[in-house]
């Protein structure tokens, strides 16, 4: 049941942020070697994001605009998207068997973007995607406390000790690790709210699974302060607003 659990660690690579020193990136990316790289940046050669660049320590990352002379060696843009996944479609970039969450979009830039939290098949709702590692590295650090919200529909009615057992962690054998304490808010008899502060496999399924509940519905309504915007429809998605990044 648990084969799945081996792409919990898939995506690590993909949020790597490709940070480096400047005389290193133009040396890497033009052939030349770094004694002469570092002579053309002492004579004003360089410029990243405008600005003259002498400093051989600079650190550069991928969105660094980096010329040399008239030159451009990087321009990369960074790129963040919400979208509402529907349920059937999969948080993947390929399958063959499912639609991927990069078929729904419609930016030119879509190949390049990584899921930040991937969600079920068959769960809907919020779901974030970027071209910048240091950003969506932020966002899934337990470290960093980012709650993420789920409305959870259920097939048996809910009783108050779930509020405990979702505060007091849970024991997850496969992976030796005791949950980190989640906050359940009862609806109704069979809708809770549930925020987590990471995400393991199948979490909340799992979770409800300890109460013998199977979990009929789920839907991720926010990341953090990031909130689905309800004029996106199931499969719809937009750029997030600089406001929504910063957050
Ligand atoms: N927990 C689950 O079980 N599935 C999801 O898609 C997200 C959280």
């Amino acid at each position: 049941m648990l084969t799945g659990l081996h792409r919990l660690t898939s995506g690590k690579k993909e949020m790597e942020s490709k940070r480096a020193r400047l005389d290193r990136f133009i040396s890497v990316n033009t052939g030349i070697n770094r004694k002469h790289v570092r002579l053309m940046l002492a004579k004003g050669r360089v410029r990243v994001d405008g600005e003259l660049a002498r400093d051989i320590d600079q650190v550069v990352d991928e969105f660094s605009h980096i010329c040399l002379d008239d030159k451009v060696l990087q321009a990369n843009e960074a790129s963040y998207v919400m979208l509402h996944k529907p349920v059937g479609v999969v948080s993947a970039t390929i399958d063959d068997k499912h639609r991927t969450v990069i078929d729904l979009l419609e930016q030119d830039d879509k190949e390049s973007l990584h899921i930040v939290g991937r969600l079920d098949l068959n769960t809907s709702g919020l779901l974030l995607l970027t071209n910048d590692g240091r950003w969506s590295k932020r966002l899934m650090d337990p470290e960093h406390k980012v709650g993420k919200l789920y409305r959870v529909h259920l097939q048996n009615p809910l009783t108050p000790d779930y509020i405990s057992g979702f505060a007091q962690g849970m024991y997850f054998e496969f992976e030796d690790i005791t949950t980190l304490p989640a906050e359940l808010e009862i609806i109704d008899s069979y809708t809770a709210l549930v925020t987590l502060y990471e995400g393991r496999y199948h979490q909340i399924k799992r979770m409800f699974g300890r109460f013998r509940n199977p979990v009929i519905g789920l839907h991720r309504i926010s990341v953090g302060n990031i909130v689905l915007d309800n004029n996106l429809k199931p499969g719809e998605s937009r750029v997030l607003t600089p406001k929504e990044i910063a957050l």
